[in-house]
């Protein structure tokens, strides 16, 4: 890859973190596609790597003291900032993502940050403690829902010995990110999409119910990556602890027949409807109005009944719409999907293992295969959700254009 970023003026914000030396490698990679790339660092950073290393690199001044005696270097440096195409916070600590979301300005990386209106790409990296804490997913929330595009960090061994979420994304996932970010295509610009996504609960009675793994977000990439290539998405989701992406209108619902309606009632007005969802196939047969008692016939309380297969039953009313779905297996994977994708009279499914670790059910990640009903099959690795995510709006922009 190289001259993917040519002619575009990238900030590049340092925040304070032992991953921050990573951020030199990411400038020099940013530099060898062709970009301008101007340094912007928080207090903290400097603790960490020194401003020269990145002026050297960069041959540029390096922002990094909002008060110190402005010459004309850094006053072309701040122009710059206003006319970058893109602002790259990496690493983002759990401080400098608090003041991103609260608008606070106190050193040079927060005050350029206030003051810059165009796109920003975020990647966080910190302890995972710190990653897992409400007040940071609730300050990395409010990012997503303006628009910032956050690059998710990794599980994997941290700086401080131990093991969990929090270790900063592998350079080249950020750095594909950020071409990503001036590669939109428009190919869905008008198109209405439904995207379901995320589990389903069937009650059992006013506390308990049926529900499974699925977190939601390959369904919520699949919506937010579809309304960024100009689609009206309607996203379709049952209970996750995901936000709704900017832009796109959001119908929740809690059980499979709640589903069911509100893809019945948007159906006819769609061009593609993509079953993420995790629909579950039993629910109890009867609700319990009060809370069942544990000692109710020696527990043997729970009899089940089929719930409706939403896109069995939409099969019969396509009209002209792309339906596609997803299969997730743990054994025959290929088998059980094709099977499915004939069954349910779906243009393309999207099979995946998910007997495999660290792929599936709420990781970033996916391992996947694409079946067509002419049995193309495509053969993807592992990669992030958002990425397979626009592999998949390919087939299916092809598919409505083919129609
Ligand atoms: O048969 P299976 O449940 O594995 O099929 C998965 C596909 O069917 C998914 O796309 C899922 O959204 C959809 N589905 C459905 N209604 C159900 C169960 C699954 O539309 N009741």
């Amino acid at each position: 890859m190289s001259g993917n970023l040519k002619g575009k003026n990238i900030v590049l914000g340092v925040s304070g973190g032992i991953s921050a030396y990573k951020s030199a490698d990411l400038l020099r990679l940013l530099m060898k596609e062709g970009a301008t790339v101007k340094v912007a660092m928080s207090a903290n950073a400097k603790k960490f790597i020194t401003p020269l290393t990145f002026r050297a690199l960069s041959g540029s001044p390096v922002y990094q003291n909002v008060f110190e005696e402005i010459g004309d270097d850094a006053m072309e440096h701040i122009r710059f900032a206003e006319q970058a195409d893109l602002m790259a916070v990496v690493p983002a600590s759990a401080n400098s993502i608090a003041k991103m979301a609260h608008g606070l300005a106190d050193d040079a990386l927060s005050t350029l940050f206030v003051s810059f209106s165009g796109k920003v790409l975020v990647a966080p990296a910190m302890n995972d403690k710190m990653y897992s804490n409400p007040a940071v997913t609730e300050n990395i929330n409010k990012l997503k829902s303006r628009g910032i595009f956050i690059v998710e960090p990794e599980y994997g061994k941290l700086a401080c010995g131990a093991e969990g979420k929090g270790r900063l994304a592998e350079l080249e996932i950020i750095l594909k990110e950020i071409i990503a970010q001036f590669c939109q295509k428009a190919d869905l610009a008008g198109k209405k999409i439904i995207v379901t996504a995320g589990p389903t609960r069937e009650p059992i009675d006013p506390v308990r119910f049926i529900s499974n793994r699925s977190s939601g977000k390959m369904g919520y990439a699949i919506a937010s990556e579809a309304s960024k290539r100009g689609g009206e998405v309607t996203l379709i989701s049952g209970p996750t602890n995901l936000v709704s992406p900017p832009g796109i209108e959001t119908l929740y619902c809690e059980c499979a027949e709640e589903m069911r309606r509100l893809v019945f009632d948007k159906f006819s007005q769609c061009k593609a409807l993509i079953m993420t969802a995790a629909v579950g196939d039993f629910s109890p047969e009867n609700y319990e109005e009060n809370k069942i008692k544990k000692n109710l016939n020696g527990g043997n309380v729970l009899k089940l009944k089929r719930n409706p297969d939403i896109l069995s039953e939409i099969a019969t009313r396509k009209d002209g719409q792309i339906v596609v779905g997803f299969a997730a297996e743990s054994e025959n994977v290929f088998e059980n999907a094709l099977e499915k994708l004939q069954k349910k009279s779906m243009d393309l499914i999207v099979a995946n293992n998910i007997a495999k670790p660290e792929i599936g059910f709420g990781s970033d990640y996916n391992e996947a295969t694409f079946i067509k009903k002419d049995q193309q099959i495509r053969y993807l690795d592992r990669m992030p959700k958002t990425e397979l995510a626009n592999l998949l709006l390919d087939e299916i922009a092809e598919l409505i254009e083919v129609g």
